[in-house]
Order: C-alpha cells, then sequence, then structure tokens
C-alpha cells in the first residue's frame, strides 16, 4: 500500500481547519488551501487556539502545540496545494458545480497517485469522481463536526471506488485518532440518512402541539441520553441546512416520507436559521436561550 505522508486539505472553513489541525497532529505534512488570504488567516488562527487550549488543559506541551503548527502551511493556489500531496482532502461549500469544477482542476494538477477525497454531506462522490480521470482513486471522508472531537469518520465508496483506495483512507482515519465505518453511497450516508428524519419528526411534532420546545428537547435528551434535544441540535446544524437536506432526499429517494413540514419552510423564509441568524426554535438575543413558541 502506498504510504501517505502529504496531505492537502482545500477550504480552511469549519471542516477544513479541523482536518489540517487533526492530520498535522497525526504527523502529516499539510497545505490548507482557501480562495483568500483571511479566510487561511482565519482557518490558522482557529486551529492555534484550539491546540493552545490543548496546552492549557494539560494533553500536550507548547513544543509538541509549535511542532503541529509547523506542519501546516497555508497557502492560495491550487496546484501549489496538490502538487506534492498523496491525499487531497476537499472541504469546500456544498455547491456542486464548485466541487465539480475544482475537482476537474485538481485532477489535471495532483500526481497520477494522488488519492481524492471529498467530505461533502451529500453530494455524489461518484458523480464527482466522473469529472476525474482517476474515478478509482475517488472516496467520500466525511469528517463530524467538531472535527478535532468527534470519533467517527464515515467513508463512502463511490460506483468505481477501488479497495486500495478504501484501505488507504482507513488507514490515515485511524492515525488521526478516528473510527471508520464504510458506506456504499447514498442520500445521507448511515449517520445523516437517521438524524435527519428525527430532526424533522421533531418539527413536525411542536408544529403539531405535541409539545412545547423546552420540553420536546427534555424528553429526548433524558429519554433517549442525546447530548443535547432536536431542537437545540438543528439550531446548532442551521435550520437551511437541515431544509436543503431534506428537500435533498426527497428528490434522490423520489419519496415523500422525508418531506419537511410547514413550519420549517416557514422559519427558513423567515431568516430563523438557528444559532447563525441570532433565532430558530430559541432566541439567542439574551443572556440564556429563550424557547420560542409556535
Ligand atoms: N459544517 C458541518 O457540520 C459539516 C459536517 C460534515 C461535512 N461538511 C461538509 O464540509 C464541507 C465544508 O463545509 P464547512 O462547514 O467547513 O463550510 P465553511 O463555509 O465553513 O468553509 C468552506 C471554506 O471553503 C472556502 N472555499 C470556497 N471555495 C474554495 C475553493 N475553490 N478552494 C478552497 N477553498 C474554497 C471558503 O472560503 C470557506 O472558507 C461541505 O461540503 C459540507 O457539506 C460540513
Amino acid at each position: 500500500m502506498m504510504e501517505i505522508k502529504k496531505i492537502a486539505v482545500l477550504g480552511a472553513g469549519q471542516m477544513g481547519n479541523g482536518i489540517a489541525h487533526v492530520c498535522a497532529q497525526a504527523g502529516y505534512e499539510v497545505k490548507m488551501r482557501d480562495i483568500e488570504q483571511k479566510f487561511v488567516d482565519n482557518g490558522i488562527t482557529t486551529i492555534k487556539k484550539n491546540l493552545d487550549r490543548g496546552v492549557s488543559k494539560g494533553k500536550m506541551t507548547q513544543d509538541e502545540a509549535d511542532a503541529i503548527l509547523g506542519r501546516i502551511k497555508g497557502v492560495l493556489d491550487l496546484k501549489d496545494a496538490v502538487k506534492d500531496a498523496d491525499l487531497v482532502i476537499e472541504a469546500i461549500p456544498e455547491i456542486v458545480k464548485l466541487k465539480l469544477d475544482t475537482w476537474k482542476e485538481v485532477d489535471g494538477a495532483a500526481p497520477k497517485h494522488t488519492i481524492l477525497a471529498s467530505n461533502t454531506s451529500s453530494i455524489s462522490i461518484t458523480q464527482m469522481a466522473a469529472v476525474t480521470k482517476r474515478p478509482d482513486k475517488f472516496i467520500g471522508m466525511h469528517f463530524f463536526n467538531p472535527v478535532p472531537v468527534m470519533g467517527l469518520v464515515e467513508i463512502i465508496r463511490g460506483q468505481a471506488t477501488a479497495d486500495a483506495t478504501v484501505k488507504a483512507i482507513e488507514d490515515v482515519s485511524h492515525k488521526v485518532g478516528k473510527k471508520t465505518v464504510i458506506v456504499n453511497e447514498a442520500p445521507g450516508f448511515a449517520v445523516n440518512r437517521l438524524l435527519v428524519p428525527a430532526l424533522i419528526e421533531a418539527v413536525f411534532a411542536i408544529q403539531e402541539g405535541v409539545a412545547t420546545v423546552e420540553d420536546m428537547d427534555l424528553a429526548i435528551k433524558l429519554g433517549l441520553n442525546w447530548p443535547m434535544g432536536p431542537l437545540t441540535l438543528l439550531d446548532f446544524v442551521g435550520l437551511d441546512t437541515a431544509l436543503y437536506i431534506s428537500d435533498y432526499f426527497v428528490d434522490e429517494f423520489k419519496d415523500s416520507k422525508y418531506r419537511a413540514p410547514a413550519l420549517l419552510r416557514k422559519m427558513v423564509r423567515a431568516g430563523w436559521l438557528g444559532r447563525k441568524s441570532g433565532r430558530g426554535f430559541y432566541d439567542y438575543s439574551g443572556e440564556e436561550p429563550k424557547p420560542m413558541r409556535f
């Protein structure tokens, strides 16, 4: 099996900087690419903050943290990022055309042996692989947010993904400290296949007046031992993202059982997107989140 030493991470946002962090921490040389210097800088600042927290909690020494940061180079040029990479992990925005254009360019600029992995939450791995000349070396590598904390990588096989590619990605995932599951490409993979319908059902229950927002959250938190209730979680995920995935499931499965409740669509249209907009199922304008009434 080819040994992976150098990794290019595309995107320095929420997921990209977390992926760069865990890869560098595992000893890989990392180039992290974004399209503007300020995005690269923000990504590096976040990694530094998270490393500092590790140092102050006694999880690593300052020297170790410095060495990890020293293995991450922020870059703007795509060719520079991928030209000597053994693995490219892409975490750019969830927009089909942007991903397809980027993968075409990466395929032309990366060495022949390089494995191409996408952190997409929903876009077809097979569709992205098909724009490259190496669909056997194309795979899904789905991390969870926040990357340094969450313990799982879902590995997604596209139609043409080779066994050797799966093995190489299993190996990297384990080296960065994650457990893996291997999923054949399907909408939502394994985790979101279950999670999104569950979150959507919680909104149906609110819409029907089954319980208040805070009681629904408390019921699921204590009754199912979830770390937080579904409506609190929806506010974290973003109501627009949940609606997007729900609509996507309906399109892909051609099954109306995945449909979103009218309340969710109405809230998104009102700009009530959750924490990022200051209001969703809770109002975040005060000291404490205040449950909304529906
Ligand atoms: N946020 C999550 O919880 C989560 C979880 C798993 C997977 N994902 C997936 O990860 C991907 C990224 O999501 P995110 O939440 O990190 O988004 P984000 O908006 O925080 O970050 C995306 C970054 O990519 C940059 N970018 C845009 N075009 C680029 C290009 N051509 N090359 C390099 N960088 C480019 C943007 O400037 C931005 O900094 C998406 O596919 C998303 O579906 C997100």
